[in-house]
């Protein structure tokens, strides 16, 4: 394991630096938690609910995960708090060693429930199951996250800064903390929310960096809801360690198999990147049973944690810069294909797309 050049303890983690790009503001570090330390950059994957297409601990395991996020609000609903608090929490419920983070519960009821309305107190929303009136309430949420056992839980919150109307809108019970001083003293970690609700890349880039310039070196960021594999590279290169989406999980179901592009498996041919099985055998069976979105899901999570772990490595070997305009050249074959909201971000932090040397 590679040697920490400074880090910081508090009663819930140990986060300690292991590398720092000497271009960019992307960092290499070491996150140890309750179940076990983690490598960071890292992605979380999150299935929204334990699914038959999701899955086995095993099979999670396998893909390298250390560190899975689940959802407050889903686990709150089913099995629900009582049996949880019986059972001795998430971990044991699922059979899962390793890391959990949970959410506060907040994203599910502002993006899900039409009739949320958050006060001072919660949020307020009405039953999916059976239409009750309920309230969710900070304590509430951090009681749940307590029974659930989680390694990292996160706080809920109203969001203080937004880029535009519409990432209030769909993120409104996020925790966004980088503004309140003293959390930002006492928490072992920031969040940064609020971001992925529409807004434009431009802006979401700006928001990140000016978080990453503005935080303390030796916590741990976490960007919640990213992202497509460019998002997760460019993200990196802007100061942010941890990352989250439903994205790749949820596409496999849909039959998507992640690459550096996104692969519909109905058309595409050849072998499947690190499975050992032909795309044929997936596309075979895609659609048609369960087994294809199963296998698709493990390529997925696979790929965007392999994806970090050969993040992680150029940035310990300080050469991400060249990393980066490497994965940009085999994403767009053409130059001018290159998204403007990357080449201006990048060069933000001192990396041209443009520059030939790799
Ligand atoms: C927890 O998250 C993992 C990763 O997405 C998922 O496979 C698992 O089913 C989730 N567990 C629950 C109980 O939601």
């Amino acid at each position: 394991m590679a040697a920490t050049i400074a880090s910081q303890s508090s009663a819930a983690l140990t986060f300690g630096l292991v590398a720092r790009c000497s271009t960019t503001r992307a960092r290499a570090s070491c996150l140890t938690l309750p179940h076990g330390p983690v490598q960071l950059p890292m992605f979380m994957p999150v299935a929204t609910q334990a699914s038959l297409k999701g899955l086995t601990p095993e099979q999670l395991e396998e893909t390298g995960c250390r560190l899975c996020l689940n959802n407050t609000y889903h686990l709150g609903l089913k099995p629900g708090q009582e049996v949880l608090a019986a059972i001795g929490g998430a971990h044991k419920l699922q059979g899962w060693q390793h890391n959990i983070l949970t959410d506060s519960g907040g994203f599910q009821m502002v993006s899900l429930l039409k009739l949320a309305s958050i006060t001072e107190e919660g949020v307020r929303f009405l039953s999916p199951h059976d239409a009750t009136p309920m309230l969710l309430t900070p304590e509430h949420s951090i009681s749940l996250q307590n029974t659930i056992g989680s390694d990292i839980m996160m706080q809920l919150d109203d969001v203080l800064v937004t880029t535009s109307p519409d990432a209030a809108r769909m993120r409104g019970g996020h925790a966004a903390k980088l503004l309140q001083g003293d959390d930002r003293q006492r928490s072992p970690g920031i969040a940064i929310g609020g971001l992925s609700g529409g807004e434009a890349k431009a802006d979401y880039c700006r928001v990140v960096a000016t978080c990453t310039e503005l935080l303390p070196e030796l916590k741990p960021r976490y960007v919640m809801g990213i992202g497509y594999p460019e998002d997760l590279v460019v993200s990196v290169a802007l100061g942010a360690d941890m990352f989250d989406c439903v994205w790749p999980t949820r596409t496999a179901r849909f039959g998507n198999a992640v690459t550096r592009k996104i692969v519909a498996v109905y058309a595409a041919e050849g072998e499947t990147e690190g499975l050992g099985i032909t795309r044929a055998f997936v596309h075979h069976n895609t659609a048609k049973e369960t087994v294809s979105a199963h296998l698709l899901t493990l390529h997925n999570v696979w790929y965007q944690l392999n994806l970090m772990g050969e993040v992680r490595d150029a940035i310990i070997a300080d050469r991400y810069p060249a990393f980066i305009r490497q994965f940009f050249a085999n994403l767009y074959p053409n130059k001018a294909d290159y998204p403007e909201w990357a080449v201006g971000a990048l060069r933000g932090v001192g990396v041209d797309l443009f520059e030939d040397r790799t």
